[in-house]
């Protein structure tokens, strides 16, 4: 047996690949990390399946004894302050648990497994203010971050890197642009629309559904076709090297939103809410998947239709 790692195992992308693993890899068991305050709810039909470790990523020491209890073959890095708005308000705290926690992982993993094979979940965010002539972009497009959360993730991309040059740590670098699915956190843009008709449609809610930047372009790829892909990325990805995981395909909010009311025959009024405007917005986000592609076979299989189905139907049910 082989021992995969999950950090952020409790949250959207986390569980889903710990579903993944447990369906499709018999021969790896499952651990992830979790911190006294972590949320259960999306784990909980495979508690009995996966071995839990309390850490938090901030604290080197409780780091440092979670990796020697564990010394996985495989770590998944995907805890993360992961909301761009909240990084804004948080910018210290974004930088300390994106950076700083990875940095702490990377030490213990040192220390511990110096062989394990780390993927790291950087973010299309990194690449910000992407002109025209950019798209679909490319794994060596310039880097324009336009967030503390994508200056955070810029920083943990480069660790990655330099981990890898300096001390050879098998670090897979993927940066994936936005994925969706069931368990979405409602924050998030598809997840939010979703809610709001979900609640809409109940009656709970009066029939106005509130947005920000409609404007903005971004691409989605379906959370499971992610996960999947970050097996990949540890199997088949060469060490030190970047990746982008995308669709190829990219939808501006307000298409979105358009394909969301679609499937849903409530009558909604749509309103702008000034609170979710932010200081500057990633313009678009159209990404070029072929040398993930090449080097691992990986393209996207859920078309985006579905993943809005399945959002919407989570909704409903909860
Ligand atoms: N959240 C939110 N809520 N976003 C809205 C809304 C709204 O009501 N209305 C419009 N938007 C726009 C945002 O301004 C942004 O342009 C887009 O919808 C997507 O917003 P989010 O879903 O919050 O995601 P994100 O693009 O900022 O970041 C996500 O993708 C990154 C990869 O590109 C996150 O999942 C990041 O963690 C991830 O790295």
């Amino acid at each position: 047996m082989t021992k995969a790692l999950i950090t952020g195992i409790t949250g959207f992308a986390g569980s889903h690949l710990a579903e993944w693993l447990l369906n499709n890899k018999k021969d790896v068991e499952v651990y992830g990390t979790y911190r006294l305050r972590s949320r259960m709810e999306h784990i909980q039909h495979i508690l009995n399946d996966i071995h839990l470790v309390e850490c938090e990523l901030k604290d080197p020491h409780s780091v440092n004894e979670m990796m020697k209890t564990i010394k996985p073959d495989f770590i998944f890095h995907l805890a993360a302050q992961s909301f761009v708005p909240t990084s804004w308000n948080s910018p210290a705290e974004t930088i300390l648990v994106n950076q700083i926690g990875q940095v702490n992982l990377f030490e213990a993993a040192l220390k511990y497994c110096p062989d394990c094979t780390i993927q790291i979940a950087c973010s299309s965010e990194e690449y910000g203010q992407v002109y025209p002539d950019e798209v679909p972009i490319k794994e060596d497009n310039p880097l324009r971050p336009l967030s503390p959360y994508a200056v955070s993730k810029v920083g943990q991309d480069y660790l990655g890197y330099q981990y890898n040059q300096s001390y050879g740590l098998k670090v897979i670098r993927t940066r994936t642009f936005n994925h969706t699915g069931p368990r979405r956190g409602e924050a998030f843009v598809t997840s939010n629309f979703a809610k709001q008709i979900a609640e809409i449609e109940k009656g709970i809610k009066p029939p106005v559904l509130y947005v920000g930047n409609l404007q903005a372009k971004r691409d989605f790829t379906d959370v499971r076709d992610v996960v999947r892909g970050y097996w990949l990325a540890v199997e088949k990805g060469v060490p030190g090297e970047v990746y982008n995981i995308a669709s190829g395909v990219t939808y501006t909010i307000e298409d979105m939103l358009n394909k969301l009311l679609g499937l849903s025959s409530a009558k909604i009024e749509i309103q702008q809410d000034p609170s979710r405007m932010r200081p500057s917005d990633v313009e678009i986000l159209l990404g070029n998947y072929d040398k993930f592609h090449q080097q691992t076979g990986w393209k996207p299989e859920i078309p985006f239709k579905q993943t809005l189905q399945d959002l919407l139907e989570y909704w409903r049910s909860r």
